[in-house]
């Protein structure tokens, strides 16, 4: 059985004091489901240090929201997966469309950025998704196999399941807007099927295991009815990872769908 995963992505957001806040409320709201989930938070990297402090002995885990490729050097501007580790952090998102679309990573950097985050023992969460013009010309299928296929090109299919692909249509980030049921489930199914088929004898197994999990708009209101879905295991959650209530019903959701709300989940 895959473990269900949880991650917040906060991106540009917070303060000393809006992230002590924030942590305040969210870590009691957490902490029934820190055992039958991993759950993560990805704050802006000069935050790093302080909801590390925060988060303590809870077993929730810190992430960051991007890597650089590169060990060390002259590039101004990045860091490395191995600061990162030095940080604490156990979770790096890579190829999040922001950086896509804002910052012109293209495949290829994203799939070396996976491989710097792999190297240092870190988990990479490869994001993927089309935009809307890519869903309305029918080419989703393609674009998000041309995405994992670059990852299993640099690292391996083996190395690409030790991560987790989030599944994120670009149309539904931050917009409201999210995908039906149907069209998570055809995608996430896509991505299960297209890594199964990879020729390797162990891809059926690779497959099987891979943790792929939805993100774009997931409220406390739709998240039950896409987590579960086969196959979803969890979700990467933008703006409601930013309110403690909505982001600790999410994870109430995750539980419930998945089975998870046992007594033992209930009263730890
Ligand atoms: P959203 O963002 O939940 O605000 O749509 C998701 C993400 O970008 O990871």
């Amino acid at each position: 059985m895959r473990k269900p995963v949880l991650i917040g992505n906060w991106k540009m957001n917070g303060s000393l004091q809006a992230n002590q806040a924030l942590m305040v409320r969210l870590l009691p709201r957490l902490r029934m489901f820190r055992k039958s989930m991993d759950l993560a938070v990805c704050p802006p990297l000069p935050y790093l240090f302080q909801v590390r402090d925060l988060l303590g002995y809870t077993g929730i885990a810190l992430g960051a929201q991007n890597a650089s490729a590169f060990v060390s050097g002259a590039y101004t501007g990045e860091v490395s997966a191995t600061m990162l580790q030095e940080m604490g952090c156990r979770y790096v998102l890579v190829g999040h469309s922001e950086r896509r679309t804002l910052y012109g990573e293209t495949n290829q950097d994203v799939a070396a950025r996976f491989r710097a985050v792999m190297s240092v023992g870190l988990t990479p969460v490869l994001c993927v998704g089309e935009s809307l013009e890519e869903r309305e010309a029918d080419q989703t299928s393609t674009v998000v196999a041309n995405q994992i296929q670059a990852v299993i090109d640099e690292v391996g299919l083996s190395s690409l399941a030790k991560g987790v692909v989030a599944y994120e249509p670009v149309w539904a980030i931050g917009t409201g807007r999210t995908a039906t049921p149907e069209q998570v489930s055809m995608v996430h199914q896509d991505i299960r099927s297209f890594v199964g088929r990879n020729a390797s004898e162990a891809s059926q197994d690779i497959s099987d295991a891979l943790r792929i999990i939805y993100g774009g708009s997931v409220k406390p209101e739709n998240a039950f009815d896409l987590f579960g879905l086969a196959d979803v295991d969890g979700g990467l959650i933008g703006g409601a990872s930013l309110h403690s209530e909505d982001f600790g019903a999410i994870a109430g959701a995750l539980a419930e769908a998945s089975g998870l709300l046992t007594d033992e989940c209930e009263t730890n």
